[in-house]
């Protein structure tokens, strides 16, 4: 192997990724007083948080009754019951001020008449228990997600988090079961650091990217969730991916839920608004798994529109087009520059299509990683946290309901700064790294930069990309998962012949994108082999050889490791029955209906 030199550095917290929930645990940490630094691939504005559209949910009121506790019944039946529920009780009671504090800060929130926060309708949130919908989520237009990124960087320079930009996080320094640091490559010089830390917190998104078509940026590429995988550790339900009823028909890219919040719907080719047969109470307001599913539906039973019959529309043409330019610039734009349509006349072609991964690194609602693995279910990684999409604390479940991801990112990223606060000593020294481990890394870098297979990374990515998209799909049944683990399989194991191109260290392209491609297999591999297993439909998993929910046998979160060479193992730990407080009860499962 080439001589790597690593750059030492030291901190109280590192934080890698700067996206939602990786600027708000930064900010966190810096506000305790602790020495913090941000480490991310792309510009912290840039992160993939800036795309989220309509909207964060918090009970706050504002236009009309609400409680956390319907805010909580809502997410625990959105969750098809695997949910834990303490986490769920902590997420919901601490969302109001977690907005609150949002606002503060500066974020430009849309506002009522009288000059509340604006909140809209969004899937699934209802008001006294199930009645019909209820306007939940916080809004600013639909550039929700763009006004909180910029807001959190802001306040973070301001606590002075020393921001390391365009740095490709590569693995975790683990010695004794506690993490010590992380190793990255600096992609504009390429040098190479090793970043010694008491804590590291990854917020490092989700793997949007496993799958063909996705809303997810083309850097969602998990690359935490498999750092995690590579230090021996497991990620749960991965099997529960969700589809975004409202991608755009052939370019993927999001038409937000928050145009169905402000009186959107969908019509098949008959000009049915089918969502009334299948979700008569909320009708476009349910779900995303069940919006996926019905459209799936009418799409296979030949309503769907278009020469091909294969999408749905989504109509705005009826809303006064002043809302349309006040709530919805955004997606109007979208709409316009990616199918052609001028929404205030024509309906939108929208397709589901892969837009979040519930299922990532298993933590506690303080945020700290579980290991699962020694017989007591608290115990927790020392030195290392998660949180946002890469964690799975479980608050979504089988499926998440839009608009609490934004609430996910800062109520747990305040979390992670107030347990920092608690559990990182100022005064002691910061861990040195073990040189044997930090060489792993540079050997598995050196080993993807010289490359000299015939296989080029991104006919690898290709194959593993449509392969998730054919048998790890809306629906799926034993046969078209089994098939999707055979392929998989073979395009990890022909990933011992990839060839890459680009010797250098400076902005190699080459070299990055096969290190995210097999960060990408890994979590393929771990999704449909854990949804092979799971022989029920619950959420966003729905098997058409299992159509119901099995509480008896699989009231339980998958647990799946993968070290590099080695196959998936499975095992499995039981959903929290149990509440944070006892100012409410557990919520007895039934019937998911809408
Ligand atoms: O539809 C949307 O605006 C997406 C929101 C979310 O995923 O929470």
């Amino acid at each position: 192997m080439a001589a790597y030199e690593l750059i030492d550095h030291e901190y109280d917290v590192v934080v890698v990724g700067a996206g939602g929930s990786g600027l708000r645990a930064a900010l966190g940490a810096a506000q305790q007083g602790l020495k913090v630094a941000c480490v991310t691939k792309v510009f912290p504005t840039r992160s993939h948080t800036v795309a989220a559209q309509g909207g964060i949910s918090a009970s706050l009121g504002n236009m009309g009754e609400d409680s956390w506790q319907w805010h909580m019944y809502d997410t625990v039946k959105g969750s098809d019951w695997l949910g834990d529920q303490d986490a769920i009780e902590y997420l919901v009671r601490n969302a109001p001020q977690a907005v609150y504090e949002l606002e503060h800060w500066g974020v430009p929130f849309s506002r009522t008449d009288e000059g509340k926060i604006y909140q809209r309708a969004f899937g699934g949130m209802t008001r006294n228990f199930g009645e019909g919908p209820v306007q939940r989520t916080c809004a600013a237009a639909d550039r929700t997600g763009h006004a909180i990124l910029h807001t959190l960087y802001g306040q973070s320079v301001r606590r002075e988090v020393k921001f390391f930009i365009e740095y490709f996080a590569l693995d975790l320094i683990m010695q004794d079961g506690a993490c010590t640091g992380v190793t990255a490559l600096q992609l504009d010089t390429g040098q190479l650091h090793q970043f010694r830390a008491k804590m590291v917190v990854l917020a490092t998104g989700g793997y949007g990217r496993a799958y063909f078509s996705a809303t997810s940026a083309h850097t969602c590429t998990g690359d935490g969730n498999a750092m995690v995988l590579r230090a021996g550790l497991p990620l749960q339900d991965m099997e529960f991916v969700q589809f975004h009823p409202t991608g755009i028909y052939g370019a993927g890219c999001l038409i937000t839920e928050g145009a169905r919040g402000e009186g959107g719907y969908l019509t098949n080719s008959e000009g049915e608004r089918f969502m009334e047969r299948y979700a008569p109470t909320v009708k476009d307001l349910a779900p995303r798994d069940m919006v996926s599913r019905s459209m799936t539906i009418e799409i296979r039973e030949g309503r769907g529109v278009g020469p091909n019959k294969d999408h749905i529309f989504l109509h705005l043409d009826h809303l006064d087009p002043k809302i349309l330019h006040a709530r919805l610039p955004g997606i109007s734009e979208s709409a316009k520059i990616f199918a052609g349509v001028d929404v205030t006349k024509e309906p939108i072609p929208v397709l589901p299509t892969v837009h979040y991964n519930m299922g990532g690194i298993p933590t506690n609602y303080h945020g700290e990683v579980l290991t699962l693995r020694d017989g007591n279910p608290d115990s927790v990684v020392p030195g290392l946290m998660a949180v946002g999409e890469a964690a799975c604390v479980s608050v979504h479940g089988a499926n998440r309901l839009g608009s609490n991801s934004l609430t996910d990112l800062v109520v747990f990223g305040r979390a992670v700064g107030l347990r920092c606060g608690e559990v990182v000593d100022k005064a002691s020294a910061v861990p040195s790294a073990s040189k044997a481990q930090t060489d792993e890394h540079l050997a598995r870098l050196d080993r993807f930069r010289n490359a000299s297979g015939s296989t080029p990374t991104a006919h690898l990515r290709l194959e593993m990309q449509r392969a998730m998209q054919a048998d790890a799909a809306v629906f799926r049944t034993g046969k078209t998962l089994d098939e999707g683990v055979q392929k998989l399989r073979s395009i990890d194991a022909a990933g011992s012949d990839i060839k890459t191109t680009d010797r250098g260290l400076i902005w190699n392209t080459d070299l990055v994108e096969t290190l995210e491609y097999d960060n990408l297999i890994a979590q393929a591999l771990v999704t449909i082999e854990g949804a092979a297993n799971r022989t029920e439909s619950r959420g966003a998993h729905a098997r058409e050889d299992y159509p119901d929910r099995d509480d008896v046998n699989w009231m339980k979160h998958t647990l799946a490791w993968k070290r590099p060479g080695e196959g998936v193992q499975i095992d499995y730990r039981p959903v929290h029955k149990y509440t944070m407080t006892d100012e409410v009860s557990y919520i007895e499962p039934k019937a998911r209906v809408y």
